[in-house]
């Protein structure tokens, strides 16, 4: 997939650019196959909420080792799709994956995430500039009821605001100010809603202002995200590190790999 200039310049204007069913119902079953098998996982990598102990988040799913690497993640994270897109928008050729997480909200106990900007906890990794982006896939259904994304149009312009500690939730993340969202939803136009049928897929900036409600719905919101940044713009030295599977160390340039690696990693899965 090459986008043409006109995404490229929407994606600069708005900060986003949505892609209704990029990935086909095969292509999807694999993923899903495969979001089953890692949730069984017991691992730092596993972070899990609520009663049920349901899955929140699994991290690391693109390399070739560790306990969560899948290798048809990793086949999805090189697919022209996902991984030209990133190079276009981010208009550099090489760029690396600092990390991928793979957020499961399960239904009733799928909790919140607050609206935030993505590059304050990044640049606290270490990493100067704002030219990171994350290509995220919607492997079940997204809708308002199962607590889909929504993103505010714009707003990756406004630069890095200054944001509160959340630890409301299993995973605690930097979330905008309520006074300042306030003014940012009256700035900005309509938040808008990333919903659609699995597949469904959007590219967004890591200034640009989202968040997700409670999932109150009897299914699952599987949802997949992969940040890349570009290699010149790689994490300096900074004191405590988080760890490997969400400040990757792996700098090394992606190359793209085949547009239907997907469905071949899903038949070596199967063989
Ligand atoms: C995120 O912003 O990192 C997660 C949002 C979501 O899963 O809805
Ligand atoms: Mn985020």
């Amino acid at each position: 997939m090459e986008l043409t200039p006109e995404q490229v310049k929407q994606f600069d204007r708005d900060g986003f650019l949505l892609f209704p069913n990029l990935f086909s119902e095969e292509e999807v079953g694999i993923l899903r196959q495969e979001t089953d098998r890692v949730s069984q996982i017991r691992s730092e990598m596993v972070v899990r909420e609520g009663e049920t102990e349901a899955v929140k988040i699994m991290f690391r799913l693109h390399e070739t080792d560790g306990e969560t690497a899948s290798p048809a993640f990793r086949a999805a994270a090189h697919t022209p799709r996902i991984l030209r897109a990133a190079q276009q928008c981010l208009h550099d050729d090489d760029v690396y994956m600092h990390h991928s997480k793979l957020n499961m909200k399960a239904a009733i106990e799928g909790s919140a995430w607050m609206w935030h900007q993505d590059f304050h906890a990044w640049h606290l990794d270490g990493i100067a500039e704002p030219n990171m982006a994350t290509m995220t896939v919607v492997l079940t259904e997204a809708t308002p009821l199962n607590g889909c994304m929504y993103v505010l149009p714009g707003s990756h312009k406004e630069g890095r605001s200054d944001p509160r500690r959340d630890e409301s939730t299993a995973y605690k993340l930097w979330v905008a100010k309520t006074p300042d969202m306030k003014e940012y939803m009256k700035k900005y136009p309509e938040p808008v809603p990333i919903v659609g049928g699995a597949g469904t897929a959007a590219l967004f900036h890591c200034n640009l202002l989202h968040a997700s409600g409670h999932n109150l719905s009897a299914e699952d919101r599987w949802q997949i995200f992969f940040c890349f940044n570009q290699c010149k713009n790689r994490p300096a030295d900074v004191e405590n590190p988080r760890p490997d599977y969400v400040r990757s160390r792996n700098w090394t340039p992606l190359t793209i790999a085949a547009d239907d690696g997907i469905v071949t990693a899903g038949r070596e899965l199967t063989a």
